[in-house]
Protein backbone atom coordinates (compact mmCIF):
# COMPACT_ATOMS: atom_id res chain seq x y z
CA UNK A 1 0.00 0.00 0.00
CA UNK A 2 1.59 3.19 -0.87
CA UNK A 3 0.42 7.38 0.18
CA UNK A 4 0.07 10.28 -1.79
CA UNK A 5 3.69 11.47 -1.92
CA UNK A 6 4.36 15.21 -0.75
CA UNK A 7 6.28 17.81 -2.64
CA UNK A 8 9.10 17.60 -0.13
CA UNK A 9 9.99 16.25 3.20
CA UNK A 10 12.31 16.86 5.82
CA UNK A 11 14.38 13.67 7.00
CA UNK A 12 17.48 14.59 6.44
CA UNK A 13 19.90 11.52 7.69
CA UNK A 14 22.72 14.10 8.37
CA UNK A 15 20.55 15.43 11.19
CA UNK A 16 19.87 11.50 12.50
CA UNK A 17 21.69 10.03 16.05
CA UNK A 18 24.93 7.69 15.39
CA UNK A 19 24.07 5.43 13.17
CA UNK A 20 24.91 2.39 10.84
CA UNK A 21 26.96 2.86 7.55
CA UNK A 22 25.61 1.10 4.54
CA UNK A 23 28.26 1.44 2.02
CA UNK A 24 27.14 0.15 -1.44
CA UNK A 25 29.65 -0.73 -4.09
CA UNK A 26 28.14 0.10 -7.63
CA UNK A 27 26.15 3.33 -5.36
CA UNK A 28 24.83 4.73 -8.57
CA UNK A 29 23.32 1.75 -9.82
CA UNK A 30 19.79 0.70 -9.69
CA UNK A 31 19.22 -1.57 -6.92
CA UNK A 32 21.63 0.97 -5.25
CA UNK A 33 19.48 4.02 -6.03
CA UNK A 34 16.34 1.94 -5.07
CA UNK A 35 18.14 1.13 -1.49
CA UNK A 36 18.24 4.74 -0.53
CA UNK A 37 15.25 5.99 -2.41
CA UNK A 38 12.99 3.53 -0.88
CA UNK A 39 14.43 3.30 2.78
CA UNK A 40 13.59 7.31 2.58
CA UNK A 41 10.54 6.79 1.35
CA UNK A 42 9.77 4.20 4.40
CA UNK A 43 11.19 6.36 7.10
CA UNK A 44 8.91 9.12 5.63
CA UNK A 45 6.03 7.10 5.90
CA UNK A 46 5.06 7.31 2.34
CA UNK A 47 5.14 3.60 1.66
CA UNK A 48 5.10 0.32 3.82
CA UNK A 49 8.26 -1.96 3.65
CA UNK A 50 6.36 -4.57 1.58
CA UNK A 51 9.21 -7.14 0.58
CA UNK A 52 11.28 -6.51 3.61
CA UNK A 53 11.34 -9.64 5.79
CA UNK A 54 13.35 -7.72 8.69
CA UNK A 55 10.08 -5.78 9.02
CA UNK A 56 8.02 -8.94 9.60
CA UNK A 57 7.14 -10.38 13.08
CA UNK A 58 9.89 -12.87 12.89
CA UNK A 59 12.32 -10.26 13.77
CA UNK A 60 10.49 -8.76 16.36
CA UNK A 61 13.02 -8.01 19.36
CA UNK A 62 16.11 -8.87 17.72
CA UNK A 63 17.71 -5.65 18.45
CA UNK A 64 18.09 -4.70 14.49
CA UNK A 65 19.27 -1.34 13.66
CA UNK A 66 16.38 0.89 13.15
CA UNK A 67 15.94 1.69 9.37
CA UNK A 68 15.90 5.44 10.13
CA UNK A 69 19.65 5.09 11.58
CA UNK A 70 20.81 3.77 8.14
CA UNK A 71 23.99 6.02 6.44
CA UNK A 72 24.40 5.35 3.10
CA UNK A 73 27.96 6.14 1.18
CA UNK A 74 29.75 3.76 -1.35
CA UNK A 75 31.84 3.76 -4.53
CA UNK A 76 30.94 4.03 -8.14
CA UNK A 77 32.80 4.24 -11.38
CA UNK A 78 30.25 6.18 -13.00
CA UNK A 79 29.58 9.77 -12.32
CA UNK A 80 25.62 10.08 -12.86
CA UNK A 81 24.35 12.01 -9.46
CA UNK A 82 22.16 9.72 -7.88
CA UNK A 83 19.29 12.38 -7.57
CA UNK A 84 19.32 11.92 -11.90
CA UNK A 85 19.76 7.98 -11.74
CA UNK A 86 16.53 8.22 -9.54
CA UNK A 87 14.73 10.52 -11.77
CA UNK A 88 15.72 8.04 -14.71
CA UNK A 89 14.39 5.05 -12.79
CA UNK A 90 11.30 7.33 -11.92
CA UNK A 91 10.62 7.86 -15.35
CA UNK A 92 10.61 3.97 -15.94
CA UNK A 93 8.30 3.25 -13.46
CA UNK A 94 10.89 1.43 -11.24
CA UNK A 95 10.24 4.41 -8.65
CA UNK A 96 6.86 5.94 -7.92
CA UNK A 97 6.44 9.36 -9.40
CA UNK A 98 7.24 12.46 -7.39
CA UNK A 99 9.51 10.05 -5.32
CA UNK A 100 12.88 11.55 -6.10
CA UNK A 101 11.68 15.23 -5.27
CA UNK A 102 10.20 13.91 -2.53
CA UNK A 103 13.82 12.36 -0.93
CA UNK A 104 15.37 15.11 -2.42
CA UNK A 105 17.69 15.54 0.96
CA UNK A 106 18.18 12.05 1.54
CA UNK A 107 19.45 11.28 -2.51
CA UNK A 108 21.61 14.24 -2.01
CA UNK A 109 23.31 12.96 1.17
CA UNK A 110 23.80 9.61 0.07
CA UNK A 111 25.30 11.35 -3.31
CA UNK A 112 28.01 13.33 -1.21
CA UNK A 113 29.01 10.15 0.04
CA UNK A 114 30.05 8.13 -2.88
CA UNK A 115 33.38 7.99 -3.83
CA UNK A 116 35.35 7.07 -7.06
CA UNK A 117 35.58 3.24 -7.32
CA UNK A 118 38.26 1.47 -9.63
CA UNK A 119 40.27 0.38 -11.35
CA UNK A 120 39.06 3.40 -13.67
CA UNK A 121 40.49 3.03 -17.28
CA UNK A 122 44.29 4.06 -17.32
CA UNK A 123 44.30 2.88 -13.54
CA UNK A 124 48.14 2.59 -12.86
CA UNK A 125 47.74 1.13 -9.04
CA UNK A 126 47.89 -1.70 -7.69
CA UNK A 127 45.72 -4.18 -6.12
CA UNK A 128 47.39 -3.00 -2.42
CA UNK A 129 47.62 0.81 -3.63
CA UNK A 130 43.53 0.15 -4.47
CA UNK A 131 42.50 -1.85 -1.76
CA UNK A 132 44.24 0.47 0.59
CA UNK A 133 42.18 3.47 -0.87
CA UNK A 134 38.66 1.99 -0.78
CA UNK A 135 39.52 1.00 2.59
CA UNK A 136 40.50 4.38 3.24
CA UNK A 137 37.56 5.80 1.76
CA UNK A 138 35.05 3.52 4.09
CA UNK A 139 37.30 4.39 7.23
CA UNK A 140 36.61 7.85 6.82
CA UNK A 141 33.00 7.26 5.84
CA UNK A 142 32.89 5.93 9.51
CA UNK A 143 34.82 8.03 11.39
CA UNK A 144 33.40 11.50 9.59
CA UNK A 145 30.04 10.24 10.04
CA UNK A 146 30.50 9.10 13.63
CA UNK A 147 28.68 5.47 13.04
CA UNK A 148 28.95 2.05 15.54
CA UNK A 149 30.00 0.14 12.04
CA UNK A 150 29.36 0.14 8.33
CA UNK A 151 28.40 -2.81 6.54
CA UNK A 152 29.70 -3.01 2.86
CA UNK A 153 27.47 -3.87 0.12
CA UNK A 154 28.62 -5.21 -3.34
CA UNK A 155 25.75 -4.27 -5.64
CA UNK A 156 27.90 -3.08 -8.74
CA UNK A 157 27.94 -4.88 -12.47
CA UNK A 158 28.05 -8.85 -12.40
CA UNK A 159 31.89 -9.58 -13.50
CA UNK A 160 32.49 -11.89 -15.76
CA UNK A 161 32.98 -16.09 -14.32
CA UNK A 162 36.54 -16.62 -13.31
CA UNK A 163 37.31 -19.12 -16.16
CA UNK A 164 35.06 -17.33 -18.79
CA UNK A 165 32.68 -19.66 -20.12
CA UNK A 166 33.13 -22.50 -17.48
CA UNK A 167 32.15 -21.41 -14.59
CA UNK A 168 33.62 -22.42 -10.53
CA UNK A 169 32.83 -21.85 -7.44
CA UNK A 170 35.93 -20.61 -6.25
CA UNK A 171 38.37 -18.21 -8.89
CA UNK A 172 41.39 -20.26 -9.85
CA UNK A 173 44.72 -20.23 -7.15
CA UNK A 174 47.15 -17.38 -8.22
CA UNK A 175 44.44 -15.83 -10.56
CA UNK A 176 44.68 -11.98 -10.28
CA UNK A 177 42.00 -9.97 -7.78
CA UNK A 178 38.99 -8.86 -10.17
CA UNK A 179 37.18 -5.72 -8.52
CA UNK A 180 35.02 -7.20 -6.29
CA UNK A 181 37.61 -8.70 -4.36
CA UNK A 182 39.33 -5.50 -4.15
CA UNK A 183 36.26 -4.24 -2.35
CA UNK A 184 35.99 -7.40 -0.65
CA UNK A 185 39.58 -7.23 1.02
CA UNK A 186 39.07 -3.68 1.76
CA UNK A 187 36.19 -4.19 3.61
CA UNK A 188 38.11 -6.61 6.22
CA UNK A 189 40.70 -3.87 5.82
CA UNK A 190 38.52 -1.40 7.06
CA UNK A 191 37.06 -3.83 9.76
CA UNK A 192 33.69 -3.89 8.46
CA UNK A 193 30.68 -7.06 7.58
CA UNK A 194 30.43 -8.13 3.84
CA UNK A 195 27.36 -8.88 1.67
CA UNK A 196 28.15 -10.01 -1.76
CA UNK A 197 24.81 -9.74 -3.65
CA UNK A 198 26.10 -10.32 -6.64
CA UNK A 199 27.51 -13.35 -8.11
CA UNK A 200 30.85 -11.64 -8.71
CA UNK A 201 34.16 -13.70 -6.86
CA UNK A 202 33.99 -11.01 -4.07
CA UNK A 203 35.66 -12.79 -0.80
CA UNK A 204 35.27 -15.78 -2.78
CA UNK A 205 38.91 -15.71 -3.95
CA UNK A 206 41.67 -18.27 -2.79
CA UNK A 207 44.04 -15.38 -1.60
CA UNK A 208 41.21 -13.71 0.87
CA UNK A 209 40.22 -17.27 2.52
CA UNK A 210 42.81 -17.07 4.74
CA UNK A 211 42.19 -13.36 5.55
CA UNK A 212 38.55 -14.00 5.80
CA UNK A 213 38.46 -16.50 8.21
CA UNK A 214 40.92 -14.59 10.85
CA UNK A 215 39.13 -11.22 10.22
CA UNK A 216 36.45 -11.89 12.99
CA UNK A 217 33.78 -10.77 10.76
CA UNK A 218 30.68 -11.84 9.53
CA UNK A 219 29.51 -12.07 5.66
CA UNK A 220 26.73 -13.30 3.41
CA UNK A 221 26.62 -13.70 -0.40
CA UNK A 222 26.04 -14.50 -3.19
CA UNK A 223 23.84 -13.18 -5.33
CA UNK A 224 20.58 -12.06 -4.49
CA UNK A 225 17.60 -14.54 -4.98
CA UNK A 226 14.72 -12.09 -6.41
CA UNK A 227 12.63 -13.86 -9.06
CA UNK A 228 13.55 -16.89 -11.21
CA UNK A 229 15.73 -18.50 -8.66
CA UNK A 230 13.71 -17.81 -5.85
CA UNK A 231 10.72 -19.86 -7.73
CA UNK A 232 13.19 -22.33 -8.66
CA UNK A 233 14.25 -23.16 -4.93
CA UNK A 234 10.24 -23.63 -3.80
CA UNK A 235 9.61 -25.82 -7.09
CA UNK A 236 12.03 -27.91 -7.20
CA UNK A 237 12.25 -29.28 -3.86
CA UNK A 238 8.37 -29.74 -4.70
CA UNK A 239 8.96 -31.90 -7.67
CA UNK A 240 11.37 -34.33 -5.17
CA UNK A 241 9.67 -34.56 -2.35
CA UNK A 242 6.66 -35.78 -4.56
CA UNK A 243 8.76 -38.27 -6.38
CA UNK A 244 7.90 -36.90 -9.71
CA UNK A 245 10.84 -36.90 -12.37
CA UNK A 246 12.39 -33.93 -14.05
CA UNK A 247 12.90 -34.58 -17.03
CA UNK A 248 14.02 -31.16 -18.36
CA UNK A 249 14.04 -27.57 -16.91
CA UNK A 250 14.65 -24.74 -19.50
CA UNK A 251 14.37 -21.27 -18.72
CA UNK A 252 14.89 -17.61 -20.17
CA UNK A 253 14.86 -14.27 -19.10
CA UNK A 254 14.46 -10.97 -20.85
CA UNK A 255 15.56 -7.88 -19.02
CA UNK A 256 17.32 -4.89 -19.78
CA UNK A 257 18.72 -1.90 -17.50
CA UNK A 258 22.19 -1.87 -16.47
CA UNK A 259 22.50 -5.61 -15.18
CA UNK A 260 20.91 -6.01 -18.60
CA UNK A 261 23.43 -4.68 -20.67
CA UNK A 262 26.31 -6.71 -18.12
CA UNK A 263 24.58 -9.42 -18.66
CA UNK A 264 24.90 -9.57 -22.40
CA UNK A 265 28.22 -10.78 -21.85
CA UNK A 266 27.76 -14.34 -22.05
CA UNK A 267 30.96 -14.31 -19.50
CA UNK A 268 28.98 -12.47 -16.91
CA UNK A 269 26.07 -14.00 -18.01
CA UNK A 270 27.62 -17.64 -16.74
CA UNK A 271 27.73 -16.60 -13.44
CA UNK A 272 24.88 -15.95 -12.95
CA UNK A 273 23.09 -18.38 -14.44
CA UNK A 274 25.49 -21.46 -12.54
CA UNK A 275 23.82 -19.53 -9.51
CA UNK A 276 20.07 -20.76 -11.24
CA UNK A 277 20.80 -24.02 -11.95
CA UNK A 278 22.53 -24.85 -9.04
CA UNK A 279 19.43 -24.75 -7.00
CA UNK A 280 18.34 -27.70 -9.58
CA UNK A 281 21.08 -29.34 -9.25
CA UNK A 282 20.98 -29.86 -5.39
CA UNK A 283 17.31 -29.76 -5.10
CA UNK A 284 16.45 -32.62 -7.68
CA UNK A 285 20.11 -34.26 -6.65
CA UNK A 286 21.09 -34.17 -10.34
CA UNK A 287 21.24 -31.18 -13.24
CA UNK A 288 18.04 -31.91 -15.56
CA UNK A 289 18.46 -31.64 -19.36
CA UNK A 290 17.82 -28.02 -20.69
CA UNK A 291 19.67 -24.46 -20.53
CA UNK A 292 18.73 -20.86 -18.59
CA UNK A 293 19.64 -17.97 -21.14
CA UNK A 294 19.35 -13.99 -20.27
CA UNK A 295 19.09 -11.81 -23.12
CA UNK A 296 19.48 -8.20 -22.67
CA UNK A 297 16.02 -6.49 -24.50
CA UNK A 298 17.06 -2.51 -23.55
CA UNK A 299 13.52 -1.41 -24.24
CA UNK A 300 12.53 -3.37 -21.08
CA UNK A 301 14.84 -1.14 -18.71
CA UNK A 302 14.54 -2.85 -15.29
CA UNK A 303 11.45 -5.05 -15.70
CA UNK A 304 12.20 -8.25 -16.23
CA UNK A 305 10.29 -11.45 -17.76
CA UNK A 306 11.50 -14.90 -16.44
CA UNK A 307 10.12 -17.81 -18.13
CA UNK A 308 10.55 -21.44 -17.22
CA UNK A 309 9.74 -24.52 -18.86
CA UNK A 310 9.90 -27.61 -16.77
CA UNK A 311 8.93 -30.98 -18.54
CA UNK A 312 8.42 -34.02 -15.89
CA UNK A 313 6.91 -37.42 -15.45
CA UNK A 314 4.02 -38.42 -13.17
CA UNK A 315 2.96 -42.17 -12.29
CA UNK A 316 3.02 -44.10 -15.53
CA UNK A 317 5.13 -42.68 -16.95
CA UNK A 318 2.63 -39.75 -17.91
CA UNK A 319 4.54 -36.75 -19.30
CA UNK A 320 3.57 -33.58 -18.68
CA UNK A 321 4.80 -29.40 -18.14
CA UNK A 322 4.57 -26.82 -16.25
CA UNK A 323 5.10 -23.42 -17.04
CA UNK A 324 5.96 -20.53 -14.59
CA UNK A 325 6.38 -16.56 -16.15
CA UNK A 326 7.82 -14.36 -13.74
CA UNK A 327 7.68 -10.58 -14.44
CA UNK A 328 9.05 -8.14 -12.33
CA UNK A 329 11.02 -5.20 -11.45
CA UNK A 330 14.36 -5.92 -10.69
CA UNK A 331 15.74 -3.32 -8.23
CA UNK A 332 12.44 -2.91 -6.18
CA UNK A 333 12.94 -6.79 -5.68
CA UNK A 334 16.47 -6.24 -5.16
CA UNK A 335 16.05 -3.51 -2.44
CA UNK A 336 14.41 -4.81 -0.06
CA UNK A 337 16.68 -7.21 0.61
CA UNK A 338 19.75 -5.18 0.81
CA UNK A 339 17.89 -3.40 3.51
CA UNK A 340 17.47 -6.61 5.31
CA UNK A 341 20.98 -7.74 4.52
CA UNK A 342 22.27 -4.48 6.03
CA UNK A 343 20.07 -5.00 9.27
CA UNK A 344 21.29 -8.12 9.46
CA UNK A 345 24.78 -8.05 9.13
CA UNK A 346 25.06 -5.00 11.21
CA UNK A 347 23.48 -6.99 14.08
CA UNK A 348 25.17 -9.82 13.49
CA UNK A 349 28.63 -7.63 13.77
CA UNK A 350 27.37 -6.32 17.22
CA UNK A 351 26.84 -9.48 18.64
CA UNK A 352 30.18 -10.60 17.41
CA UNK A 353 28.87 -13.17 14.91
CA UNK A 354 32.03 -13.81 12.54
CA UNK A 355 32.05 -16.32 9.66
CA UNK A 356 30.45 -17.46 6.64
CA UNK A 357 26.82 -17.00 7.89
CA UNK A 358 24.72 -19.81 6.27
CA UNK A 359 21.85 -19.04 7.75
CA UNK A 360 21.33 -16.38 5.25
CA UNK A 361 21.00 -18.75 2.66
CA UNK A 362 16.92 -17.93 2.39
CA UNK A 363 18.68 -14.57 0.37
CA UNK A 364 21.00 -15.77 -2.00
CA UNK A 365 21.45 -17.91 -4.94
CA UNK A 366 24.36 -19.83 -4.35
CA UNK A 367 25.00 -19.38 -0.33
CA UNK A 368 27.90 -19.54 1.05
CA UNK A 369 28.69 -22.39 4.06
CA UNK A 370 26.67 -25.79 4.02
CA UNK A 371 23.17 -24.10 3.65
CA UNK A 372 20.34 -26.31 2.59
CA UNK A 373 18.62 -25.01 -0.80
CA UNK A 374 14.60 -25.43 -0.12
CA UNK A 375 13.51 -21.85 0.58
CA UNK A 376 11.23 -23.32 3.35
CA UNK A 377 13.90 -24.62 4.90
CA UNK A 378 16.08 -21.50 4.38
CA UNK A 379 12.98 -19.63 6.04
CA UNK A 380 13.51 -22.17 9.24
CA UNK A 381 16.90 -21.39 9.47
CA UNK A 382 16.47 -17.66 9.09
CA UNK A 383 14.41 -17.84 11.78
CA UNK A 384 17.03 -19.71 14.09
CA UNK A 385 19.15 -16.97 13.18
CA UNK A 386 16.46 -14.49 14.70
CA UNK A 387 16.07 -16.42 17.71
CA UNK A 388 20.18 -16.46 18.31
CA UNK A 389 20.30 -12.48 17.55
CA UNK A 390 17.06 -12.48 20.62
CA UNK A 391 19.99 -14.36 22.58
CA UNK A 392 22.64 -11.92 22.29
CA UNK A 393 20.52 -9.34 24.06
CA UNK A 394 19.93 -5.78 22.33
CA UNK A 395 23.64 -3.68 22.59
CA UNK A 396 23.75 -0.28 22.96
CA UNK A 397 25.35 1.63 19.95
CA UNK A 398 29.59 2.38 20.59
CA UNK A 399 30.93 4.61 18.67
CA UNK A 400 34.21 3.42 16.27
CA UNK A 401 35.81 6.77 16.36
CA UNK A 402 37.34 6.29 19.63
CA UNK A 403 38.24 3.12 19.07
CA UNK A 404 40.16 3.11 16.05
N1 LIG B 1 16.89 -8.32 -8.77
C1 LIG B 1 18.03 -7.72 -8.94
O1 LIG B 1 18.06 -6.59 -9.30
C2 LIG B 1 19.31 -8.43 -8.62
C3 LIG B 1 19.26 -9.71 -8.07
C4 LIG B 1 20.44 -10.34 -7.78
C5 LIG B 1 21.65 -9.73 -8.05
N2 LIG B 1 21.67 -8.50 -8.61
C6 LIG B 1 22.96 -7.93 -8.94
O2 LIG B 1 23.10 -6.64 -8.40
C7 LIG B 1 24.04 -5.92 -9.20
C8 LIG B 1 23.52 -4.52 -9.49
O3 LIG B 1 22.39 -4.58 -10.34
P1 LIG B 1 21.83 -3.21 -10.95
O4 LIG B 1 20.58 -3.55 -11.66
O5 LIG B 1 21.84 -2.15 -9.91
O6 LIG B 1 22.97 -2.89 -12.03
P2 LIG B 1 23.39 -1.45 -12.58
O7 LIG B 1 24.13 -1.71 -13.84
O8 LIG B 1 22.24 -0.53 -12.61
O9 LIG B 1 24.40 -0.90 -11.46
C9 LIG B 1 25.69 -1.39 -11.28
C10 LIG B 1 26.58 -0.24 -10.85
O10 LIG B 1 27.88 -0.78 -10.57
C11 LIG B 1 28.82 0.18 -10.99
N3 LIG B 1 30.14 -0.43 -11.15
C12 LIG B 1 30.61 -1.20 -12.14
N4 LIG B 1 31.90 -1.54 -11.92
C13 LIG B 1 32.25 -0.96 -10.75
C14 LIG B 1 33.45 -0.94 -9.99
N5 LIG B 1 34.55 -1.57 -10.37
N6 LIG B 1 33.45 -0.23 -8.85
C15 LIG B 1 32.34 0.43 -8.41
N7 LIG B 1 31.19 0.43 -9.10
C16 LIG B 1 31.14 -0.25 -10.25
C17 LIG B 1 28.24 0.70 -12.31
O11 LIG B 1 28.83 1.93 -12.68
C18 LIG B 1 26.77 0.83 -11.93
O12 LIG B 1 26.46 2.11 -11.43
C19 LIG B 1 24.30 -6.77 -10.45
O13 LIG B 1 25.51 -7.47 -10.29
C20 LIG B 1 23.14 -7.72 -10.44
O14 LIG B 1 23.44 -8.94 -11.10
C21 LIG B 1 20.52 -7.83 -8.90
Amino acid sequence: MSVPVPVSVSTAVSDSPPGVGVWLIGARGSVATTVVAGRAALTAGLHTPTGMVTETALFTGTGLPPLSSLVFGGHDTVDCPLPKRAEALAAGGVLPHGLPTAVAAELAAAEREIRPGGPLPGDTRGPDELISAFATDIDDFVRRRGLTRAVVVNVASTEPAPTGSRPERLAPPGAALPPSSLYAAAALRAGCPYVNFTPSTGLHHPALAALAATSGLPYAGRDGKTGQTLLRSVLGPMFAQRALTVRAWSGTNLLGGGDGAALADPAAAAAKNAGKERVLTDSLGATPEGETHIDDVPALGDWKTAWDHIAFDGFLGTRMVLQTTWQGCDSTLAAPLVLDLARLLARAHEASLSGPLPDLAFYFKDPLGDAPTALGEQYAKLAGFAERLRGHGVGGPEPREETR
